[in-house]
């Protein structure tokens, strides 16, 4: 690493944070770039959080990258916000503007698209089944409406919550929104291009989603936003049939460029050895 006393510094904030791979992200490019920077772990109690922002920004911090479980307060302390934050209610980037201004942006939203873009294209005209209604399927809504999605249907273990989401959404997307329950995935199967989980199920710890693929058309897509095991049950179910897959490391790649670009000043690139590199790192 090298560091002046005119280096650039940013933050990633979370409690715990030594699981965190931004550091990891971004200390890549920093080497790549040859940037005078570093992105500093800083584990923080959610009750001290706005203090410590506030802190940040008199140290001279460019901003902070924000994980769990401080996403929402990020949104709520920031002065303006992008439409992914909106949606989300939830912010993951936070850039302290010279002026004393913070602005918060969404960028697991722009993680995703990205991600769909460099394996699909665009999805104009795609019917799109989406499981999850937490905070990182409100982004992937609003993803999914970027990239030309013409329905979304939103599948929740706890159907209520996905109908909120869409009612919720509805205002701010082109896409037609639907809602239904994990149990409606055999009659939408037949009828979808794409298959996102934003739920937590498969991830290392937690059970593997109750649902199977069976009855995807062949040429359809499946995405899990899980990176922790890359290779989710239900993306093995998935490659098993013939299906494209697509893990969640690209959506871990795509959203650190945004934060890498406010903090750094250069745009970082996407790259395999970033992906080697990351790999290495998850498996370590
Ligand atoms: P995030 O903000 O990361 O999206 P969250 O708000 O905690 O996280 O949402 C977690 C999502 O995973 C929810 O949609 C949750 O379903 P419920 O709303 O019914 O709780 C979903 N989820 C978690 N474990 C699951 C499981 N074993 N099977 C299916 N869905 C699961």
């Amino acid at each position: 690493m090298t560091l002046t006393g005119k280096g650039k510094i940013a933050g990633v904030i979370g409690w715990p944070i030594a699981h965190s791979v931004s550091p990891t992200l971004h200390g890549y490019w920093l080497g790549e770039e040859k940037v005078d920077g570093a992105l500093v772990p800083l584990a923080v109690k959610r009750e001290d959080f706005a203090r410590v922002v506030g802190a940040l920004q008199l140290a001279g911090f460019r901003g902070a990258n924000v994980t769990l479980p401080h996403k929402e307060a990020a949104f709520a302390l920031a002065d303006q916000c992008d439409d992914a934050a909106k949606a989300a209610g939830a912010a993951n980037l936070l850039i302290f503007h010279p002026q004393g201004s913070i602005e918060a942006r969404n960028t697991d939203s722009v993680g995703l698209r990205e991600s769909l873009r460099e394996s699909l294209g665009d999805l104009k005209g795609r019917a799109v089944v989406l499981l999850g209604a937490g905070g990182a399927a409100r982004g992937a809504v609003v993803a999914l409406n970027e990239l030309g999605a013409s329905r979304v249907h939103i599948l929740n273990r706890d159907p209520d919550k996905a109908a909120h989401v869409a009612k919720a959404l509805k205002p701010m997307v082109a896409s037609t929104l639907e809602a239904g329950a994990l149990e409606d995935w055999p009659k939408l199967a037949a009828s979808a291009d794409l298959l996102v989980n934003t739920t937590s199920a498969g991830m290392t710890g937690h059970p593997a989603l109750a649902l199977e693929v069976a009855g995807l058309k062949p040429s359809a897509a499946v995405m899990d936003i899980v990176y922790n095991p890359l290779e989710t049950p239900l993306l093995t179910d998935a490659k098993a049939r013939g299906h494209i897959t697509i893990d969640g490391l690209g959506m871990l790649m795509h959203q650190a460029v945004p934060s890498f670009e406010a903090f750094f000043g250069v745009r970082p690139k996407v790259t395999s050895g970033l992906r080697k590199h990351l790999e290495r790192s998850l498996n370590a």
